[in-house]
């Protein structure tokens, strides 16, 4: 079983290109599906779940290439299923984005109830209220949600709450849709202004996206086009977290600074030095770190998506911090390990309370979801000692090269196959 096993104690210092965003990149890659014709996508992260994707699309038909690792070329010009049921496609969330796509293309399609992380509940029903408001009859039978529709017709559709995957999935539908849908309070996330902004660069009129009403004028069909993906916020964010814990200095390259807005803020608050150059933000923490209190909010909001590695970063700061989590009910599945390295957290409801501690040690523990593995991944390059983290399957799906951008950081962190491998690594690092 493969695991990462990490030396903590090194400050992460130097430079770190950031790649496409993974949110960004997985409903492009389900709207790719809406026009015959050849997409060309760059920017592609090369994650486990945008690779899971892929190959669902070659397995009903859809010419894949991969140029080189992080160019994708495609065309659904002869698409021979539009049951999209792949057993590799339970486990991620973004299958359902083949809904949207399908059902704007061929006025049908039946997918595999979506998966995903472990972080609550995740109800779709405002995917299906938006999609019933165009038009389809919804069902779900037999593990499969199906929607069909004779036509979809444009409508105006209030969402009972801000949904990334809704408002995208809604988008995509109503883009091949006869007239006018109005979506409101969708949500602004990165990641929906790149797919509207991919969509319009193949033909479709979507007017709006980044603010939380958006117009789209359906249009008849779309075209090729070539598009490069925007850069990866969490991943981003990820990195700047890791130079705070670690007490490194670290230049993420290749980011939008505006969308790390919430997180550079956080940075400031704890005692971080923050520097925005061009492209690149530098994170320098030379002074220790300082409590803050953090609620995670919709976009522009603070990102759910980090607040694990905040929290990593609160419980080793001086006072006592409050992280209120407010998207995903169940996402502090994590602070067990993180106790079991010495932490001070807790947890009531959605609510953690956090005394900081002077220092973790290093233990074994487990990655129980993408980004709360990454962030335990953090916790074990500050701590004193050795740790090992299990199933870092779930970190793969969404980090390219984790630990081989960790080590160019100067990270002592290794991915491990057998104890022989760990052995090895426990006598490399003396
Ligand atoms: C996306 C991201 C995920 C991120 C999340 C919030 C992808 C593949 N995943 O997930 O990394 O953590 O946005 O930024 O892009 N909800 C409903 N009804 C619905 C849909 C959602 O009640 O029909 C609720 C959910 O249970 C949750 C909240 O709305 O409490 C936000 O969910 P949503 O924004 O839809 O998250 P995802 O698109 O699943």
């Amino acid at each position: 079983m493969e695991q990462y096993a990490i030396k903590g104690g090194n400050p992460l210092v130097g430079d770190v290109e950031i790649g496409g965003a993974k949110n960004a990149a997985l409903p492009i890659l389900a709207a790719s599906i809406m026009t015959d014709e050849t997409v060309y996508i760059d920017n592609m992260p090369d994650v486990r779940d945008t690779n899971v994707l892929l190959d669902a699309m070659g397995s009903i038909g859809i010419m894949v290439k991969r140029p080189d690792r992080h160019k994708v070329v495609l065309n659904a010009g002869n698409v021979n299923s539009l049951v999209v049921d792949d057993e590799s496609l339970k486990k991620i969330r973004a299958s359902y984005y083949f809904l949207g796509a399908f059902l704007a293309k061929y006025k049908h399609a039946e997918v595999v109830l979506p998966g995903g992380c472990d972080i609550g509940f995740r109800a779709i029903d405002q995917h299906i209220k938006g999609f019933r408001a165009l038009g389809a009859v919804v069902t779900i039978e037999h593990g499969l949600i199906k929607a069909h529709a004779d036509r979809l017709v444009g409508s105006h559709i209030y969402m009972d709450g801000v949904s990334v995957g809704a408002t995208i999935n809604v988008m995509m539908a109503a883009t091949l849709a006869e007239g006018v849908t109005i979506i409101e309070n969708s949500a602004k996330e990165p990641h929906v202004v790149d797919l509207a902004n991919f969509l319009n660069s193949m033909g479709a009129n979507i007017k709006g996206a980044g603010t939380d009403v958006i117009r789209i004028k359906g249009v008849q069909k779309l075209h090729s086009t070539e598009y490069t993906i925007i850069p990866d916020q969490i991943e981003a964010g990820t990195f700047m977290f890791a130079a705070a814990v670690t007490k490194g200095d670290v230049t993420v390259k290749n980011v939008i600074p505006k969308h790390l807005e919430s997180i550079t803020a956080k940075l400031l608050e704890i005692g971080c030095e923050v520097e925005e150059i061009d492209d690149c933000i530098r994170v320098v923490a030379s002074k220790p770190l300082i409590h803050t209190h953090v609620k995670t909010l919709p976009y522009p909001g603070f990102p759910t998506d980090m607040q694990p590695q905040i929290t990593v970063a609160l419980a080793l700061s001086k006072g006592t911090s409050i992280v209120t989590e407010t998207i995903f009910e169940n996402r502090f599945k994590y602070v067990d390990e993180l106790t079991r390295m010495g932490a001070n957290i807790k947890v009531e409801g959605t609510t953690a309370i956090i005394d900081g501690v002077e220092k973790y040690t290093g233990a074994s523990i487990s990655a129980p979801d993408l980004r709360a593995g990454a962030a335990l991944v953090i916790a074990a390059l500050a701590a004193e000692g050795t740790s090992t983290v299990d199933d870092i399957r779930y970190i793969q799906r969404g980090y390219e090269d984790f630990h081989l951008k960790l080590q160019n950081l100067g990270a002592q962190i290794e991915l491990v196959q057998t104890e022989k491998d760990f052995q090895k690594f426990k006598l490399k690092i003396g």
